[in-house]
């Protein structure tokens, strides 16, 4: 699958902007000259985070029973024993997963136990209108709130996290972030691995100092997003093992990071197959060697493991190589913190081959194209980088987000094209509240889209200085907004209200 260039994200300095020409292509998949970190590091210095060790064994996030949510301050533990300092949902550190079926109703109650507001955003879920977790419903501390729409969506791996301006980041950073996903029972019968076979993983950088989590963004940090020194999977320092079958498993990842942009890959470039994005399962299973994941998506992948008894298979986020920089990070003393390869999971096959083992499906469901002949609006959102100011430095159509400013109206049921045109140098996962869209084009380019273009997307990466056309449609009628889900843009202003009526 053709990989256009990805930008690093350090390529910012104060008042020099202009001269990060930096451009990181993503590599093809761990393949030669891959440069591997046994360790968890990633970060500018070469050496492991102080105090944190990873290598240990997959920790799965409890399961929510029942239908209560409380927030509150609790202790978290990467590895290496339990620290304060965390906000959690229900005490769990990683976030509880929910699973909730197709068709069902959400239901759930959340307390505020926190001594400042906060709320639960349903991303990916088209909630109905005050039940969205828009950034002006916020919960105060002390009291609590019922969150209760129907799940119309499909099958697919969704998310939540708080949505409270300018605390977003720091929230979802402490330890509050969950998958969500929704089951239609269908999956038997698509021949998908469920159960054990069925992985979630909650992907997450962090910065450790002394063995405790950090959270404070200079300057530096909101152009770029808040890059940690260290990796998390479902909470724990990475790498981590995973005992599995030798069987074809079934990965559900979500990249809950604030900034950093993942590359998927299976050690020596191995093919593994591409079956989800944000809003469920493709048309039909897709042989990849990479996949790129933004902060906010999500992928589900098959790993076909029975040939595999007794091995162990690697999977990496790969190195993005430079390839056309001018005057680049590395002329200016940085470290491409961004684009480094560092393990994440070391998948331990077993010894004997699997009972039923699984294969590689040959089709989902078909996914019907939106006809552009329907579009009847067009919109234009320019992403652009430096305010001039210490915040408000990210913008959508030269706007700094305010709560109260409704910036645009859409109808209900119409179809819509949007264009995202990235001025700057920075990539913008841009993320849209309240329904699934599809990707149209790269640059203009149909050609230019990546796998995870062709599924149901909420959360597209827009690249430096690439533009991206997406078609959506709205069902529900409510406040949503569109943001950049580096969460240091977004909190810095880099989102926009809009009301669908
Ligand atoms: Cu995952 Cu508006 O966010
Ligand atoms: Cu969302
Ligand atoms: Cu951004």
């Amino acid at each position: 699958m053709h990989q256009p260039p990805i930008q690093n994200r350090r390529t910012f300095l104060s008042g020099m902007a202009a001269l990060g020409l930096t451009s990181l292509a993503a590599c093809g998949g761990g393949g030669d000259g891959v440069t591997m970190h046994a360790g968890v590091n990633f970060g500018g210095t070469g050496s492991p985070a102080p105090g944190v060790t990873g290598g240990g064994a997959l920790r799965l996030p409890l399961m929510l029973s029942g239908n209560t949510l409380t927030v509150a301050a609790g202790n978290y533990d990467l590895g290496g024993g339990a620290r304060a300092g965390a906000m959690l949902y229900n005490g769990a550190w990683p976030s509880p997963l929910i699973r909730i079926n197709a068709g069902s109703t959400l239901d759930f109650s959340l307390h505020n136990q926190l001594t400042e507001p906060t709320n639960i955003h349903w991303h990916g879920l088209a909630a109905a209108a005050g039940m969205d977790g828009h950034p002006t419903e916020i919960i105060a501390p002390g009291t609590s709130r019922r969150y209760q729409f129907p799940i119309n969506e499909r099958a697919g791996t969704y998310w939540y996290h708080p949505h409270p301006h300018r605390a977003t980041a720091r929230q979802a950073y402490f330890g509050l972030a969950g998958m969500l996903i929704v089951d239609d029972g269908g999956d038997l019968l698509r021949g998908l691995p469920t159960g054990t076979r069925d992985i979630p993983l909650v992907l997450a950088d962090k910065r450790v100092d002394n063995g405790s989590l950090v959270y404070r963004p200079n300057f530096q940090d909101i152009m770029s997003g808040w890059l940690g020194n260290m990796m998390t999977i479902n909470g724990t320092a990475g790498p981590v093992t995973a005992n599995v079958d030798a069987a074809v498993i079934r990965l559900r990842l979500l990249n809950a990071s604030n900034a950093r942009i993942l590359n998927l890959a299976l050690e020596n470039g191995r093919t593994f197959w591409l079956i989800g994005t944000d809003g469920g399962l493709l048309a039909s299973p897709v042989a990849v060697t990479s996949v790129l994941l933004a902060p906010g998506e999500r992928v589900e992948l098959l790993l076909d493991l029975r040939g595999d008894t007794g091995q162990r298979v690697r999977l990496i986020s790969a190195e993005f190589f430079v390839t056309g920089s001018m005057m680049g990070a590395g002329m200016m003393g940085l470290a491409p913190a961004q684009g480094r390869a560092f393990n994440l999971v070391d998948f331990l096959v077993a010894n004997v081959p699997a009972v039923s083992p699984g294969s590689i499906p040959a089709a989902f469901a078909p996914i019907a194209r939106h006809d552009l002949a329907s579009v009847v609006v067009n919109r234009v959102f320019e992403l652009s980088e430096m305010g001039g100011m210490m915040t408000g430095l990210h913008r959508i159509n030269g706007l700094v987000y305010e709560d109260r400013r409704i910036d645009f109206f859409v109808r209900r049921g119409d179809l819509e094209r949007w264009q995202f045109i990235n001025r700057g140098m920075e990539p913008h996962p841009m993320h849209v509240h309240g329904t699934q869209f599809q990707v149209l084009s790269r640059d203009g380019s149909a050609a230019r889209r990546m796998a995870t273009d062709f599924g149901w997307k909420d959360t597209v990466l827009v690249r430096t200085l690439e533009s991206v056309e997406i078609t959506l449609r709205f069902t529900v009628s409510a406040n949503y907004v569109l943001h950049c889900h580096n969460l240091e843009h977004e909190d810095d202003g880099m989102m926009l209200n809009f009301n669908v009526v």
